[in-house]
């Protein structure tokens, strides 16, 4: 197909892709058009012709396009029965390892990060675990390392927390300071949170967990196909992948290579 002949919606994502070096061509059609809509009305662009002359050429803007792309939604112990299967299904594997390397990819601001620092510093694992936290939005990883969120959250986090078997009061994570908390600096020591496009970029290690979640729903067949080969190449032999209840490993030519550990959760172990 000549570029005289995409439509423009591929077009523009092409070009973005040349430019910026961002891969958005494979995204779900339908939530990027959503998204692209919306990123229209608010910047008071007139149309894809527009957007594409001014994305290219301005980086603040090209930026904030990003922004937009990143549904950035989440909560700390989202979904607490996931979190419960991690304690019951995962836990006690992990704890063989001398290290526990865990890959959370698509961290957003840090929540499920959070989280998952909490349940391994219960479980008596933080101290010899590396978590790597990744995410194509720099913005939110930068509120992600701050580990400051909005003290109405805390309310819902709780309920999620104990829901999710939490050992003791949430409030010990946390220090209050007017309308924000600020998370115990002794949970971060052992995360690193960088930049990772998983349209774009190779693995970085090997890893006994992996957690996507909420993620691959934005991605097309093509490229969630793609994604899942990495996580499978990124794992130690045996190792887990834990993309909750919203996607599954269905549809992929990896299905075959791995062992279910949660239908529900969408826990997975590779097969060796
Ligand atoms: C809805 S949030 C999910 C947050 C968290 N995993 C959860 O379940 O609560 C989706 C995240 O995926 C990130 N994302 C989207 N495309 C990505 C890509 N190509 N590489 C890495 N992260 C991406 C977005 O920036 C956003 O932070």
């Amino acid at each position: 197909m000549t570029t005289e002949e995409k439509p423009e919606l591929k077009q523009f994502l092409d070009a973005v892709h040349q430019v910026h070096g961002y891969d958005f061509t494979d995204y779900s059609e339908a939530s990027i058009q959503r998204r692209i809509n919306h990123f229209l009305l608010l910047k008071k662009i007139d149309g894809m012709e527009e957007l594409k002359k001014l994305v290219l050429k301005d980086e603040k803007l090209f930026e904030e396009f990003v922004q937009e792309l990143s549904v950035t939604v989440t909560e700390m112990f989202r979904d607490p029965t996931f979190y419960l299967s991690l304690r019951r299904q995962v836990v006690s594997q992990l704890a063989t390892y001398p290290v526990i390397k865990i890959w959370i990819a698509g961290c957003a601001t840090g929540e499920e990060v959070y989280s998952v620092a909490i349940l391994l510093r219960e479980e008596g694992l933080l101290q010899r675990s590396i978590i790597y936290a990744t995410d194509i939005n720099q913005k939110s990883l930068s509120h992600a390392r701050e580990g400051v969120f909005d003290i109405d959250h805390m309310k819902t986090y709780t309920v999620n927390y104990q829901k999710a078997g939490g050992k003791t009061a949430f409030s010990d994570y946390y220090t209050a300071n007017y309308n924000a908390v600020i998370f115990d600096q002794s949970l971060r020591q052992n995360i690193v949170f960088s930049p990772h496009n998983l349209s774009v970029d190779k693995s970085f290690n090997e890893f006994q967990l992996i957690i996507c979640r909420n993620v691959l729903i934005y991605f097309n067949q093509r490229l969630q196909n793609k994604v899942l080969n990495l996580f499978y190449e990124s794992l130690c032999p045996f190792g887990f992948l834990a993309l909750g209840n919203k996607e599954s490993l269905l549809f992929t030519d990896k299905r075959n290579s791995f062992e279910d550990i949660d239908k529900k959760e969408k826990i997975y172990k590779r097969l060796g």
